[in-house]
């Protein structure tokens, strides 16, 4: 497996699937290594699966806490060697934006300036998402791209995005993966004491119950009244909306259109996100079905 360090290197790996992270990799991150692998091989892509790990200062609101991301570049590529990947891009800042005119801010897609979810708490972070992905797209050949469900509004992003573009890469989904109480795998999860790790179950278990109403209005009612009752006190949003623009139903719209249940609120003090299909028209898996 190759580790590149530059634009030049990274563009010559040849066409391939991408899957970008921010490294700290965990069982998520694998899963989504092993299926950009399998979506390589499918395709005959001669670059294979290139793992991106880039602590994007960008998207982050708080200096601090891009300060304080865990960065354990040895271990993450030794993760990406595990799954099969067949090169890690690891860029400097200087690499990923030598000037505005490389890289470019571009327009957040409208599902990307939704008020009410992710912009809640964190204001401003897609546009640097979009100014990362944008970037990695044109420098990687990218075909196609995996990008987890856990983070439901961005990998809508990601789809918005390429089309805007005119990028051509594929996004391709990947599911949650969860731990054995539901708790869905994300590299905060470390932050969580044994009490709070009980309180966060409270976030998987609400949006199975939201699954089991027939109504957006009474799904979100259950959402916030289990985690409350949980002794979740600080909730930024528990919502249900369109899984396609993330806009709210409009009347009766549910039951044509599928929807997707989401929960972002803080345990701990860590900010934990999840997300599961809704609806009769959610397409709702047998693996998330109540
Ligand atoms: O989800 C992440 O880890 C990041 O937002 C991404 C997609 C790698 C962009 O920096």
């Amino acid at each position: 497996m190759r580790i590149v360090r530059t634009v030049e290197e990274a563009g010559s790996l040849g066409e391939c699937v991408l899957v970008p992270t921010m490294g700290f990799l965990h069982e998520g991150h694998a899963a989504l290594i092993r299926q950009g692998v399998a979506e390589a091989s499918r395709r005959g892509l001669g670059g294979g699966c290139v793992v991106s790990i880039f602590v994007n200062p960008s998207q982050f609101n708080d200096p601090g806490d891009f300060a304080r991301y865990p960065r354990e570049l040895a271990r993450d590529v030794a993760v990406c060697e595990a799954c099969g990947a067949r090169a890690v891009f690891a860029p400097d800042e200087g690499e990923m934006y030598p000037s505005e005119e490389a890289a470019p801010w571009v327009p957040v897609p409208a599902v990307g300036r939704e008020p009410r979810l992710e912009e809640v708490g964190r204001p401003g972070h897609f546009e640097g998402v979009c100014r990362v992905l944008d970037r990695l797209f044109r420098v990687v050949r990218a075909r196609a791209a995996v990008f987890g469900e856990k983070d439901y509004q961005q990998l809508c992003l990601a789809r918005a995005l390429v089309a805007q573009q005119g990028l051509g890469t594929e996004i391709v989904a990947g599911a949650t993966v969860r731990e054995r109480d539901g708790l869905a795998m994300s590299s905060r999860n470390v932050h969580l004491s044994e009490a709070g790790r009980v309180r966060a179950r409270a976030l998987s278990r609400a949006l199975r119950a939201a699954q089991r109403c027939s109504t957006p209005a009474h799904a979100e009612r259950v959402m916030w009244d289990m985690l409350w009752s949980a002794g979740i006190a600080r909730i930024e949003y528990a919502a249900v909306r369109r899984a396609d623009t993330l806009m709210p139903f409009a009347d009766g719209e549910w039951a044509r259109t599928a929807g997707r249940a989401l929960v972002c609120a803080f345990v701990d003090g860590t900010r934990l996100l999840d997300n599961m299909a809704w609806g009769v028209a959610g397409g709702v898996s047998s693996a998330e079905a109540p």
